[in-house]
This record gives C-alpha cells, sequence and structure tokens, in this order.
C-alpha cells in the first residue's frame, strides 16, 4: 500500500484477519466446505491483544493515507478483534457511523457446549471526515420500503457460493457473503467509486465491486488466494454473470 498514491479511494471495504486461530476447531458434517471446516491458519495468528492492536493500527494507518476525505471504512470483526479495529480507527479520530450486527441463520454449534453459540460477527463503519456517502433511500428495499437496520440476517456462505479447492473442501476458510459485501458497497459509494479491500481473501469485494460498476483494489499476501481471486473475477467477466465456480 506504500506505494499508492494518496486520496484516491472512496470506500474500502476489508475482513482483516481476526485472530481468532488458537489450535482450530474441527466441526464434523459442517457443510461450509466438507466433512470438515477448520479455521487454524498462520495468517490468522497475530499474537495477544497489543501485538493485533499494532498491526491494526500499521494497515489502518496506511489506508487513512489512501482515503478521501469523505471516504468511509467499513472492517468486519467478531468478539475476537472488533475492539481493537474500533480503537484503532477512533485513534485517528474517524467518526463511527454505525456497529451493523451480522446475524448468521445459520451458525456453527457451540462444539465445546461452554459458551452460548456464537451467532453474530460485526461490521463497523467509520467515516474519514465529514459528507460521506449513503445511500438511504436506495438502501430501503431491503427493509420493505421502511428505514435500513442495523442488524442483517445472513447465511454464513456455503452451498454453490463457495469456492472449493481440488479436494472439494472451501478453498477459502472465511470467504464471507457476497450479499453483505454488495450491500456494504451499494450503501456507502457510488458507480465508478474506487473500492480497496486491503486483505481481499477470495476476493468477495471484487467481485460485488464489479458487479455494482464500482473499480476496486485488491490485496492478500497469499499468492493461492490471489489465485482463487482471479479466477472468481474472470469468471465473472466471461459469464457476464455470477455463476458457479465449482
Ligand atoms: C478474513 S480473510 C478475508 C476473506 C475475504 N473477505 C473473502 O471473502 O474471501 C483475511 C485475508 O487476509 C490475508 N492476509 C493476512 N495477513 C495479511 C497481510 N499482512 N497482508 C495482506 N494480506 C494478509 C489472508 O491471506 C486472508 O486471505
Amino acid at each position: 500500500m506504500r506505494n499508492f498514491p494518496a486520496g484516491k479511494v472512496n470506500l474500502i471495504v476489508t475482513d482483516p484477519p481476526y485472530n481468532a486461530s488458537n489450535g482450530g476447531i474441527n466441526l464434523p458434517n459442517n457443510k461450509t466446505g466438507g466433512a470438515y471446516y477448520k479455521v487454524n491458519e498462520d495468517w490468522d495468528k497475530l499474537g495477544n491483544y497489543s501485538s493485533y492492536l499494532d498491526f491494526t493500527r500499521k494497515w489502518s494507518k496506511e489506508t487513512d493515507r489512501l482515503l478521501v476525505p469523505t471516504g468511509s471504512i467499513m472492517v468486519c470483526g467478531s468478539l475476537h478483534n472488533i475492539g481493537e479495529v474500533i480503537i484503532a480507527l477512533k485513534e485517528l479520530n474517524y467518526k463511527f457511523i454505525n456497529l451493523i450486527t451480522w446475524k448468521k441463520t445459520n451458525p456453527m454449534p457451540s462444539i465445546t457446549k461452554r459458551t452460548l453459540t456464537h451467532s453474530t460477527e460485526f461490521i463497523v463503519w467509520f467515516a474519514k471526515g465529514s459528507g460521506w456517502t449513503f445511500n438511504y433511500k436506495n438502501m430501503k428495499k431491503y427493509a420493505h420500503g421502511k428505514q435500513l437496520k442495523d442488524v442483517w440476517e445472513f447465511p454464513v456462505c456455503q452451498g454453490k457460493e463457495r469456492i472449493k479447492g481440488k479436494n472439494r473442501r472451501a478453498a477459502h476458510p472465511t470467504q464471507k457473503p457476497l450479499e453483505i459485501f454488495k450491500r456494504l458497497i451499494e450503501m456507502a459509494s457510488n458507480e465508478s467509486d474506487v473500492v480497496l479491500d486491503p486483505f481481499i481473501g477470495s476476493g468477495t469485494t471484487a467481485i460485488a465491486s464489479e458487479l455494482l460498476n464500482r473499480k476496486w483494489v485488491g490485496i492478500d499476501n497469499k499468492k493461492e488466494y490471489i489465485e482463487i481471486a482471479n479466477k472468481r473475477i474472470e469468471h465473472l467477466r466471461k459469464n457476464k454473470k455470477l455463476t458457479s465456480l465449482v
């Protein structure tokens, strides 16, 4: 990001590592990625609270330089990391617009039976300054003509939408539902705007941006994920619509 020109990005939509991989979890018969679905990735291990906060401060300082003064940033998180994300963005003196709760309609069960079933994730929406884009009227279509609230119900990404690898398991362990990212982008940017995702993974932000006629920039430090994202984008462009990549 250090080589990118300053002040060219209208919206950042991103899903950084949550720092949630701690030995990983195995879920027999989970449908998201095959018989077993495991979240235990080296890229998701960023140490204790203070090193994760440091990591978040570093990347958000870079994205701050790239964002236009009227730009917004949307960051996904869970109980593992959302606190640090909020602190880092508040330190940049951004305005906290909304804390969106994603209520999962098909959450993974609590296999330890020592906690409530985790059935939510969050998306924080911060504006860099005043004059941020909010397509208020347009968003009412998602609420039967009423004001759109900040709790959104969506299933975890699975079935045909979920990109599979050669072994028929999920190609990316944390692929996000496309509909959530489409809604975020539609809500806080306009056609031809530039959307940046510095942790693009399987390319969900890019696909959502293409479908909504936004320009986009995606970054990931794993070559295999960039290949998946590129394949997904090529597939979309060739077919001019979203079809299964499975
Ligand atoms: C939570 S995943 C994003 C998933 C994505 N939203 C999707 O739908 O596929 C986070 C991504 O950040 C990438 N990543 C981790 N650390 C990174 C870093 N320092 N720089 C760039 N990418 C990084 C990982 O490879 C991973 O693909």
